[in-house]
């Protein structure tokens, strides 16, 4: 059977990765469309061929009224994913919600808790654990190939041209570059080094906001401690380019990633100085196929609500 997907939102994200990947995904489609503005919404629609009959809605209630939408894709700046999923939860609808899924912890539980008790799948959108190369890496990482992990730093940054955006502002968001990016960095690190390390057990961070001097992060460190004595750093920033970069460091050997944070799924890896062959694949496709697959299958997805919510509680107690 086909599940019938909403995309909440038509911004960048959703215009720009989601829906043309939802088109390659067995088994799903992009049903129908929320919007603040009807045209946006019906070019959007059009644009990516949206399924149902009345497909275009600026009113999310009227959206979730359709019995034939069975899940939503939430694309809309951060303070909103709370309050779109518990809506969604309510009226039996399955959530992806894009990350971070919420802007404090209190969020982060209400939405779990929706949707565990409407019985609903609850999946957080990091693409970057559909990267191929990524997996790859993940897979020889978790089977020991670099031995005892020791350290991990993740460097992704990017360069604002203007202050005039949502992220930048308290109005529907609370991070700046930890939300738009350091929030991969982080899922990212949870996922090679929570296996083998533990939870994480100290936290020191130095944000600055001294440029565009508004409430939210600009250049953002984050320096982790596990359980196992393992140790992780992370740099997010708003003012400048910088090559993204992740390294792995074990007992026995390292990796390295260069360039394959983004959407591409690209980039390369290294792990002991060797190149690691992969084979290139768009993560949005792998991470929309994992939660509709999630769904009939009736298993948890590969990042779920409580997942999710760790790493809004690392994010929130960055800028605390
Ligand atoms: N996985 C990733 O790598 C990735 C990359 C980028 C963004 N994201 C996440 O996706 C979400 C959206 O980010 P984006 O970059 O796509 O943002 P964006 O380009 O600003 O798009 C957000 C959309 O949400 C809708 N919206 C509803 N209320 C809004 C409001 N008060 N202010 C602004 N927009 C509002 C708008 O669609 P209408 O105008 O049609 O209503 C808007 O186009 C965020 O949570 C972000 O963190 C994830």
């Amino acid at each position: 059977m086909t599940m019938n997907i909403a995309i909440l939102g038509t911004g960048r994200i959703a215009d720009g990765q989601l829906a043309p990947a939802l088109t390659e995904v067995d088994g799903a489609r992009l049903w129908s469309v929320l919007s603040r503005d009807p045209l946006r919404g019906r070019e959007f629609a059009e644009r990516h061929g949206a399924a149902a009959e009345n497909a275009v809605h600026t009113d999310l209630d009227s959206l979730l009224a359709d019995d034939d939408l069975d899940a939503v894709l939430i694309a809309s700046p951060d303070k909103l994913h709370a309050p779109q999923c518990e809506a969604a939860a309510r009226a039996g609808k399955h959530v992806l919600t894009e990350k971070p899924m919420a802007t404090d912890v209190a969020e982060a539980e209400a939405m779990v808790e929706a949707c565990d008790r409407a019985g609903v799948t609850l999946a957080v959108a990091y693409h970057m654990r559909w990267h191929a190369g990524h997996r790859q890496l993940a897979a020889a990482v978790h089977a020991g190939r670099l031995g005892t992990l020791r350290h991990m730093r993740a460097q992704w940054t990017f360069l604002a041209d203007s202050d005039e955006n949502w992220r930048a502002s308290p109005e529907v968001g609370r991070w700046w570059g930890l939300a738009g990016v350091g929030t991969h960095c982080l899922d990212q690190v949870r996922w090679l080094m929570v296996p083998s390390c533990g939870e994480i057990i100290v936290q020191e961070n130095l944000i600055s906001r001294d440029v565009w001097k508004g409430p939210h992060d600009e250049t953002a460190l984050v320096v982790l401690g596990f359980e196992s004595g393992a140790t992780a750093e992370i740099c997010s920033s708003v003012l400048f380019n910088a090559p993204k970069r992740m390294e792995v460091f074990g007992s026995d050997s390292y990796a390295v990633c260069d360039d394959t944070l983004g959407p591409h799924g690209g980039g390369a890896i290294s792990i002991g100085g060797e190149p690691m062959e992969y084979r290139v694949s768009n993560p949005f496709v792998g991470e929309i196929a994992d939660f509709a697959a999630a769904v009939a299958e009736g298993r948890a997805p590969e990042v779920d609500g409580r997942e999710g919510m760790r790493n809004v509680a690392t994010l929130v107690a960055a800028v605390s």
